[in-house]
């Protein structure tokens, strides 16, 4: 498994740093809905080379088992695609389910998991006040700045009060697009994350990152939705109303 998962996920290898390409800043819904297709068109062979906790990292086991346990309420897993996370947090005892905008992942996830929750959804729809825990693991990678900005305007105002998030992503010393093998993704420098993670109302709680010889470097950070007065400004831009709301 592990082999497979190294050629599918990196067969644009890290080290060919001419996989580059260059698109346009600006990024549309239109260019979001590109990503649900070009997932949808290749979710059974994800599904089968990544789909299961076998290929994933025991330190990312770890982090994201204590980071859900320590959660007192409702996980959302945005952009679960297999769902085998959501399924892994429910293992855990976590009241978890998982969204994602890719029809074909949410109907896999419900035949392998029927013990766990699914819908169809993403960060963009996500509810204000809704939820105390959000992961968004690797989810958040095919966003550009300007769509990330807004995804974690969202992923701020759908957290309640003590609310915690938890993102997973690629990193790498400059801010890039490259050829991820799905679709365009993003390489975002651990420190730059952080920022846009802290405008718009989180405090950092931990960070963590990882270089590997097989595969691209990885990071995580865990973030607390903060208190402070960003958190109205937030609500605003994530176009949400001032006060609590179900949205
Ligand atoms: C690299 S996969 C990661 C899937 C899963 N979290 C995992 O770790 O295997 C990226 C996932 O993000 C989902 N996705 C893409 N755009 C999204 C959006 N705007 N909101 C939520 N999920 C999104 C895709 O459908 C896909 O399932």
């Amino acid at each position: 498994m592990q082999v497979a998962h190294a050629m599918w996920m990196y067969s644009f290898a890290w080290t060919q740093k001419a996989s580059c390409v260059s698109i346009p800043v600006s990024q549309s819904s239109l260019r979001m809905g590109e990503v649900f297709n070009a997932y949808g068109r290749r979710s059974a062979e994800y599904v089968q080379t990544l789909g299961s906790m076998e290929s994933t990292h025991a330190e990312d086991r770890q982090l994201v088992s204590r980071w859900g346990r320590q959660i007192n309420g409702p996980i959302i897993d945005v952009g679960c695609g297999p769902g085998h996370w959501t399924d892994f947090l429910n293992s855990q005892g976590c009241d978890v389910r998982g969204i994602d905008p890719t029809e074909e992942f949410i109907a896999s996830a419900r035949r392998r998991f029927p013990d766990c929750r699914f819908d169809l959804g993403s960060v963009e729809s996500l509810r204000a006040d809704s939820t105390m825990g959000i992961l968004a693991w690797y989810s958040l990678i095919h966003h550009d700045p300007a769509g990330l900005d807004a995804a974690l305007q969202k992923c701020s105002a759908a957290l309640a009060p003590g609310g915690s998030f938890l993102v997973g992503f690629f990193t790498a010393p400059a801010h890039a697009p490259f050829a991820h093998a799905v679709t365009t993704a993003y390489f975002w420098p651990l420190n730059e994350l952080v920022s846009r993670i802290e405008r718009v109302g989180f405090t950092t709680v931990e960070v963590h990152e990882r270089h590997d010889a097989s595969s691209r470097p990885h990071g995580a950070i865990v973030a607390q939705r903060s208190e402070s007065g960003a958190f109205a400004e937030t609500r605003k831009a994530a176009g949400f109303p001032a006060a609590s709301s179900s949205g």
